[in-house]
């Protein structure tokens, strides 16, 4: 782990917002950019990563009996409760086996020297959150929501539970946000198109993207080929393009703490 350089938590409170699919095209275009880049499925309950990553069956090897190897698939590093166990065996652990299962994966995985370590968090604000936050020392985390005040709600105990454990947030993605019609090709903002805005400016929180509904995210994820790297529209391609390089500048806003400023002060003082 002191080998990551960025470990980038991928949150929401609700589940079926696009975590996952977020999280493997973020990661996907951060890799394009030429950075070394991991990707760890936290959701122990509902793992995904595996199907849309086109690696569902493979098993880690583990070299020495304590750390695995992660899967590699489209140049990401890859590890998931999805490769250890057998199917659904998890889904009936409580709190405290899956909070171990999820240090595990991160711990006893032999990731190498990562630029990004991309979480994909499992929805919710317990225990795993909580273990995660508290152990993984994330550079921070971006919250993923799309357009609805249901999923807002949820986004918004999301984005409450990290401040309270101190990890920064980069930034909010819009997902599903608009719907491009094919016919007339103008955006048809489908859930509304102010809500988000809003929610960002009130929480002095970065806007890092909006990606639209588009249907071809589904058979992408279920095929899996993801959509950043099988997509023929350049759209797709571009808007994941741009989030990486926000992505990446917030991360430095981040860094600049203002201790930093204050030491300086201190040492002219003295
Ligand atoms: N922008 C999008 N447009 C259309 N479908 C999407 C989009 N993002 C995600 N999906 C689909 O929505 C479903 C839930 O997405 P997923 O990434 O699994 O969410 P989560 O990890 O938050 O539960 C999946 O079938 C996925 O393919
Ligand atoms: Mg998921």
């Amino acid at each position: 782990m002191a080998s990551i350089k960025n470990v980038i938590a991928i949150a929401s409170g609700k589940g079926g917002v696009g975590k996952s699919t977020v999280s493997v095209n973020l990661a996907l275009s951060l890799k394009q950019q030429g950075y070394a880049v991991g990707l760890l499925d936290a959701d122990i309950y509902g793992p995904s990563i595996p199907l849309m990553m086109n690696a569902v069956g493979q098993k880690p090897t583990t070299p020495d009996n304590k750390t695995f190897t992660p899967i590699i698939s489209y140049g990401l590093e890859l590890m998931s409760i999805g490769f250890i166990v057998l199917k659904d065996e998890a889904t009936i652990w409580r709190g405290p086996m899956m909070s171990q299962a999820i240090s595990q994966l991160l711990f006893q995985t032999n990731w190498s020297d990562l630029d990004y370590l991309i979480i994909d968090f499992p929805p919710g604000t317990g225990d795993a959150q909580l273990t995660l936050s508290q152990k993984a020392d994330l550079t921070g985390a971006i919250l993923v929501t799309t357009p609805q005040d249901m999923a807002l709600i949820d986004v918004k105990k999301s984005m409450e539970a990290f401040k309270k454990l101190k990890v920064p947030i980069i930034g909010l993605i819009e997902n599903m946000s608009y719907f491009i019609c094919d016919d007339c090709g103008s955006e048809h903002h489908l859930f509304g198109q102010n809500k988000i805005e809003l929610f960002v400016k009130e929480n002095s929180i970065n806007l890092l993207g909006k990606i639209p509904l588009d249907p071809s995210f589904v058979e992408a994820g279920d095929n899996g080929e993801p959509l950043y790297l099988s997509s023929e529209d350049e759209l797709i391609k571009n808007l994941y393009g741009q989030l990486s390089l926000r992505v990446e500048e917030s991360i430095a806003t981040l860094e600049k703490p203002k201790t930093k400023i204050e030491d300086i002060q201190v040492q002219l003082e003295t």
